[in-house]
C-alpha cells in the first residue's frame, strides 16, 4: 500500500514527481524517495530518501544542489512499512550493486527470504530489510547474464521468479529514457502526452499533467518512454490497452478552506449520499445500476448473499445484510475479506457475492473476490473508483459517487456504500417479487430526505465538540448498539481507535452481560446508539445495567426524545429516520466525537499512524 509515481519525458521531473508523491502519500507516509537519471548515458542516476514522508523528501531535495540538471526520467515512491522498520535506508528507490538501476515498489515479495539468500551468495550487498531490494539486485544479476535483453528483458526474466504482489518502476542509467513498469495485483496506472509517459499507483496522482490513461493488467509488462508505452504480457506477448480518458476534477481533492480533509469530506456527506442516490430510479421503476452484467433471471436464481469487505466498508455490509434479508429476503453471509478468502466457504454460480471497497483495490477484498469467481459466484462490487481492479473484474458494479476522499478515515464513502447497498437490497427485493415496485418506490423517495437529515447532524459538530470535551481524559470507551445500531456502535469504536489511538471496543448491546460487562466500573464511558428503532426499550435495559454498574453514558438519541435523555449523562442528537436507513444519520455524531477528540488530543486527523488509505498488502 506504498504509493509509486514516475514520468520520462517531462522537463520539471523533480517537481513533477514530488507533487505526485504528496497526493499519494494517504497510500503511506513512513518514508519517502525519488530517483532521476542524467540526461546522458551512463552518467550516475541521483537519489534523495527521508524517513519522514514527503514533507522532509521535499526539504532535502530543496536544500540539495547536486540533482542532476536537465534530467527527465525519475521514479518516486512514498512507503508504508511493512518489511522493514521506516527509515531512510529502507526508504525506497532501492538500488543494484552498481548504483545504476533504481527501483519503487508497491506490494509484498513472499520469496524475499530465499531469493536474498541466493543473492548474497553470489556475491550481491543488500543494504535494507525490506523485501523489495532483491528485486533491484536480481535485475542487476540479469543483466549481467543478458545485456542483449536489455532492462525490460531483466525485469521479465526477474519477475518469472517472484512471488506475491507488486507494482514496480525500474529505471537504469544505460537506458536513460526508459522506465519499466509491471504490476500483480498491486494498482499502476500508466498517463500519456505527446511528448512524455508516466506511472502512478492512481489516476488523481497524474490529473493535471494528463487525463488520457492506460491500465497496466495483471502479470504485464510496460515500456514508459517519452510520448509512447509499450505493453506485453509476461511471456512477452504484445498488448494494445485501450487508452481512456478521465473527467474527474483535480479541485475535488483539496481542501476548500477546512482544516483538514477529514473535516472537508464530512461535511460533503449529504451531498454523497444525494448523488450516491440520484437517477437511481428509472421511469418504469426499475432501479439502474452501473454496469450490471447480471440478468434479472440470474438475480431472481440467487439463493444466497455473501458480503465481503474491510473496516469501515465491512460496517456497511453489516448495515446491509439487515436490509437485504429483511427487503429481499434471501439469508446474507458477511465476512472479513482476509478470513473469507482461506475459510472454504460454501459457494456457487446461485450466490451472489457482493465486495464493498471505497478505493477497489483492497488486496484481501480483491483475492475474496477473485476466490468468489473461482466458484462461478455472481459478482457484484460497491466501490468509489471508477475503473479500480475490483470493478474491472466484476459481474456488476454500483458506483458510490461520493468524490475523491483523502483522508485516511473513511466518512462521505462510508455513508454512500450504506446508501448503495439499501438500493442494492431494494433492486433484489423488487426483482425477486419480495416487495412491490410502488413498495420500492417509496422506501427511495423515503431515502430522498437522508442528505438533510445527515446535514442536520453535521450542524451539531459544536455540541459533539463539547461532548467529546468533557470525556477527552478518559483512556477507553465502549460502544453499543442493537440490530442496525450493532454496527453503527462498531464504525463509531473505529473511528475513535483510529484517529485518536484511544481503546474503544463495539459490542452488540445485548451480549455485554456474556462476558464484556466485566469491565464496566465507575467511570467507564459507555456510547451507546439509542434511537428509535423496535428495539428501543431492550437498548435503554441494557443502558440501565451499566449505568447501575457506575458507567457514564453518552447516548445517540432521536431529537426531542426526552425520555432517553434522561437515561444519559449527555445526548448526541440526530433526526428521526427509518430504522433500516438511521445508520446513514446515526454514525454522523461518531464519527464527529472521533474528530474532535482527535483533535483535542493534538493528533493529525488526515494522517492517523500507522494506517495507509488504501491496503494492499495482505
Ligand atoms: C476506515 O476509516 C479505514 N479507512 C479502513 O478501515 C477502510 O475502510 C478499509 O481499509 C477498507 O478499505 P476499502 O473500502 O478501500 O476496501
Amino acid at each position: 500500500m506504498c504509493g509509486i509515481i514516475g514520468i520520462t519525458g517531462g522537463e520539471e521531473t523533480l517537481d513533477v514527481l514530488l507533487e505526485g508523491l504528496a497526493r499519494l502519500e494517504y497510500r503511506g507516509y513512513d518514508s519517502a524517495g525519488l530517483a532521476v537519471l542524467p540526461a546522458t548515458d551512463g552518467g550516475p542516476l541521483w537519489r534523495a530518501r527521508a524517513a519522514n514522508g514527503t514533507r522532509s523528501l521535499e526539504d532535502l531535495v530543496k536544500r540539495t544542489e547536486d540533482a542532476p540538471p536537465g534530467s527527465s526520467t525519475g521514479i518516486g515512491h512514498t512507503r508504508w512499512a511493512t518489511h522493514g522498520r521506516p527509515s531512510e535506508a529502507n526508504a525506497h528507490p532501492h538500488v543494484d550493486c552498481t548504483g545504476q538501476l533504481a527501483l519503487v515498489h508497491n506490494g509484498i515479495i513472499e520469496n524475499h527470504l530465499e531469493l536474498s539468500d541466493e543473492l548474497v551468495l553470489a556475491g550481491h550487498h543488500l543494504e535494507s530489510d525490506t523485501d523489495t531490494e532483491v528485486l533491484a539486485h536480481l535485475i542487476e544479476s540479469e543483466l549481467g547474464t543478458h545485456p542483449e535483453a536489455g532492462l525490460v528483458g531483466a525485469v521479465r526474466e526477474t519477475l518469472r521468479r517472484v512471488r506475491g504482489y507488486f507494482a514496480i518502476a525500474v529505471i537504469h542509467s544505460g537506458e536513460p529514457d526508459l522506465i519499466v513498469a509491471a504490476r500483480r495485483v498491486s494498482p499502476l496506472v500508466m498517463g500519456l502526452t505527446e511528448t512524455e509517459a508516466m506511472l502512478a499507483s492512481d489516476i488523481p496522482a497524474l490529473l493535471g499533467r494528463t487525463r488520457s490513461f492506460l491500465l497496466l493488467e495483471d502479470d504485464q509488462i510496460a515500456e514508459l518512454r517519452p510520448g509512447s508505452i509499450r505493453v506485453t504480457t509476461l511471456d512477452g506477448t504484445e498488448v494494445i490497452p485501450p487508452l481512456r480518458t478521465v473527467d474527474y476534477d483535480l479541485d475535488a481533492a483539496r481542501k476548500d478552506g477546512y482544516p483538514d480533509y477529514m473535516s472537508k469530506e464530512m461535511h460533503e456527506q449529504p451531498m454523497a449520499v444525494a448523488n450516491t442516490l440520484l437517477d437511481r430510479l428509472l421511469p418504469d421503476g426499475t432501479l439502474a445500476l452501473d454496469e450490471v452484467r447480471i440478468s434479472d433471471d440470474e438475480l431472481r436464481s440467487i439463493d444466497k448473499v455473501f458480503i465481503v469487505a474491510c473496516g469501515s466498508s465491512y460496517h456497511a455490509g453489516l448495515m446491509a445484510k439487515y436490509a437485504i434479508e429483511h427487503w429481499a429476503r434471501l439469508p446474507v453471509e458477511i465476512d472479513i475479506s482476509s478470513e473469507f478468502r482461506y475459510r472454504d466457504p460454501v459457494l456457487d454460480s446461485r450466490t451472489l457475492v457482493i465486495g464493498v471497497s471505497q478505493s477497489g483495490e483492497t488486496v484481501d477484498t480483491l483475492q475474496a473476490l477473485r476466490e468468489a469467481r473461482r466458484w462461478n459466484a455472481k459478482v457484484l462490487v460497491i466501490s468509489n473508483v471508477v475503473d479500480s481492479s475490483m470493478t474491472r473484474e466484476a459481474d456488476a458494479v454500483l458506483y458510490t459517487r461520493a468524490g475523491p476522499e483523502i483522508g485516511v478515515a473513511s466518512t462521505k464513502t462510508h455513508l454512500a456504500q450504506i446508501t448503495a447497498l439499501e438500493i442494492l437490497a431494494l433492486y433484489l427485493a423488487q426483482t425477486r417479487g419480495t416487495l412491490y415496485p410502488h413498495e420500492a418506490r417509496e422506501f427511495l423517495d423515503a431515502m430522498g430526505a437522508l442528505p438533510d437529515k445527515v446535514e442536520t447532524a453535521l450542524e451539531r459538530a459544536a455540541d459533539v465538540e463539547v461532548v467529546a470535551t468533557a470525556y477527552r481524559a478518559s483512556p477507553s470507551f465502549i460502544f453499543l448498539g442493537r440490530h442496525v445500531g450493532y454496527p453503527v456502535a462498531l464504525e463509531g469504536a473505529l473511528k475513535l481507535k483510529e484517529l485518536s489511538y484511544l481503546w474503544a471496543e463495539g459490542f452488540p448491546a445485548g451480549e455485554l452481560k456474556h462476558g464484556p460487562i466485566a469491565v464496566v466500573e465507575p467511570g467507564t464511558v459507555v456510547i451507546g446508539v439509542a434511537t428509535r428503532t423496535h428495539l428501543w426499550e431492550k437498548m435503554m435495559a441494557n443502558v440501565a445495567e451499566v449505568k447501575s454498574r457506575g458507567a457514564t453514558v453518552v447516548l445517540v438519541a432521536n431529537d426531542g426524545d426526552e425520555e432517553t435523555e434522561r437515561q444519559a449523562d449527555a445526548v448526541l442528537w440526530v433526526p428521526e429516520t427509518h430504522q433500516l436507513f438511521s445508520p446513514i444519520v446515526d454514525v454522523v455524531p461518531l464519527q464527529l466525537f472521533a474528530y474532535s477528540m482527535a483533535r483535542l488530543h493534538g493528533l493529525d486527523v488526515d494522517r492517523p499512524r500507522n494506517l495507509a488509505k488504501v491496503v494492499t498488502v495482505e
